[in-house]
This record gives structure tokens, C-alpha cells and sequence, in this order.
């Protein structure tokens, strides 16, 4: 087995008194896809917070392709090649798809696109690659025709794919995507897993919280599952499906 992209040890945080990641561990292989489930409040998103560097972990380390990377800041963390979506839309409504994707961009630009608008030829030449390479990320999601559109003005399940058109444009190697089906309907979920799932050829990692269970046991290498901040199970699909105490605290629970 390969070494892994992304290995999480010990990991502990807490917010006041509440202990949230109770010495969660984990690897993440490169060219799979995990999926992480839990009740609300398990502390998924918390943990998205952590690798990605949004949070300090009060406890434990995190290593990327095998460097550490527990603490660092944002920034830092996703120039090694950690990129991710939110649970809840943060697209600029009021720009197009092209100039939202693009700003996930801005981090691999060496000006910055906004520089290339007012300056000098060569960060023009360089705001040009950036735009060509975005509309790449649009056209590789099958959504290159909505490109000059508002996102404002987008269906929910078209700005979910933006948003993903987003995290891609900076080249990560790892993607976190926390609910990337929350909100979606059944046709726009089976896109939204289709297109995850071809992540994979691409030679990207994928790391993806939902509460869709279609969704996560179709697309899914590997399913941790989180409760109380702590690991209850980890396996395959067909593995969690069938374990009694995940169905008990999870699968069987109201707010799956
Ligand atoms: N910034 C914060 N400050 C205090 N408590 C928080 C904060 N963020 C999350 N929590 C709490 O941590 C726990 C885990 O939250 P979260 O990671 O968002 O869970 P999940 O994504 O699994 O629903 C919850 O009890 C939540 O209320
Ligand atoms: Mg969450």
C-alpha cells in the first residue's frame, strides 16, 4: 500500500468545555475517496476546520503527503495542495460563475487576478492563463456555458457545482467537501456523486461529509463515522452498512 496523502494522529480539540474531536485518527490514501457521517454536532465540520487549518487543534498532529502541517494557517496549508467547500454557499452572488471560480485561483496566480485587471502586460498574459485554466475546471464539470453567468442567478444545485469548480481551480491534491448535497434534490445529489466520483481519475482525494447515504455509500472508498468526536467504525460501505452500533447511533437515528 502506498504511502498515505493525509494522515490524521490523535487528534483533540475542544471549544470551552466541550471536548468536540476526542483522539480522532485516520489515513486518507491518495486517488480514494472517504466519506466521514455522524449525527449533527459530531464534529465533522470541526474537523474539516482542523486539516484545513481554519482551527488549531488543541491536541494530536496532521501530516499532508507526509509533511506536518498541524497549525499551520490556512494559506500555508493550502499552497501544499489542501483545497475544500463549505457546508453552507459562499459564492459572490453578484459576479459571475468565471470571476468566482477564479478567485479560488487567485492562491496559484503569482499576481493575483485582480493585478492583472489594471496592470502591466505580463499580469495581464498572466490573468489570461488563470481565466483559460478556470474555464478548463468550468468545461471538465460540464458547466463551461453558465461561465458568464451571475451565481446569483444560478439554481442551487448549479452553484453547489461552482462552488466545487472553486476548490478544484487551485490544483489541490486533497479536497474537503462538507455537505456538498445539502439542499440538493435527487437528480442534482446523483450529479453532484458522478462528478465527485470522477475526482478519483483525476488524481485528486477526496475527503466528503453528507448526510446523503446514497450519495456517500456509492461514491465512498472508505466510511469513517464520527460520534461525540470520537471514532465509532471505519470500513467499506458494505462494512458500516452492516454494523450494529453504527445503524443504532447513526443509521437508525431521526436526523440521518
Ligand atoms: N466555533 C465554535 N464554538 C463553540 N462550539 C462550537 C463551534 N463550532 C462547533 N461547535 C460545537 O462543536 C460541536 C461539533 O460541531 P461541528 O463540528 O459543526 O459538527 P458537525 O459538522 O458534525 O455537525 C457541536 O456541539 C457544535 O455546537
Ligand atoms: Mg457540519
Amino acid at each position: 500500500m502506498s504511502a498515505p496523502l493525509l494522515e490524521v494522529r490523535g487528534l483533540h480539540h475542544w471549544f470551552g468545555g466541550l471536548h468536540v474531536i476526542d483522539g480522532v485518527s485516520f489515513v486518507c490514501q491518495p486517488q480514494t475517496v472517504k466519506a466521514i457521517i455522524g449525527p449533527n454536532g459530531a464534529g465533522k465540520t470541526t474537523l474539516f476546520n482542523l486539516v484545513a487549518g481554519a482551527l488549531s487543534p488543541v491536541g494530536g498532529s496532521i501530516f499532508f503527503d507526509g509533511i506536518p502541517t498541524t497549525g499551520l494557517p490556512p494559506h500555508r496549508i493550502a499552497a501544499h495542495g489542501i483545497s475544500r467547500t463549505f457546508q453552507a454557499t459562499r459564492l459572490f452572488p453578484r459576479m459571475t460563475v468565471l470571476e468566482n471560480v477564479m478567485v479560488g485561483m487567485h492562491g496559484r496566480s503569482r499576481h493575483g487576478f485582480l493585478a492583472g485587471m489594471a496592470g502591466p502586460a505580463v499580469t495581464r498574459r498572466e490573468e489570461a492563463r488563470v481565466r483559460v485554466s478556470c474555464l478548463d475546471v468550468l468545461s471538465s464539470l460540464g458547466i463551461a456555458d453558465l461561465a458568464r453567468r451571475d451565481a446569483q442567478d444560478l439554481p442551487f444545485g448549479r452553484q453547489r457545482v461552482v462552488e466545487l469548480a472553486r476548490a478544484l481551480a487551485s490544483g489541490p491534491r486533497l479536497l474537503l467537501l462538507d455537505e456538498p448535497a445539502c439542499g440538493l434534490n435527487p437528480r442534482e445529489t446523483e450529479e453532484m456523486a458522478v462528478l465527485i466520483g470522477s475526482l478519483r481519475a483525476r488524481g485528486i482525494t477526496v475527503l466528503v461529509v453528507d448526510h446523503d447515504m446514497s450519495l456517500v455509500m456509492g461514491i465512498s472508498d472508505e466510511v469513517l463515522v464520527l460520534s461525540f468526536g470520537q471514532t465509532i467504525a471505519e470500513g467499506t460501505p458494505r462494512e458500516i452498512q452492516a454494523n450494529p452500533e453504527v445503524i443504532q447511533v447513526y443509521l437508525g437515528a431521526d436526523d440521518a
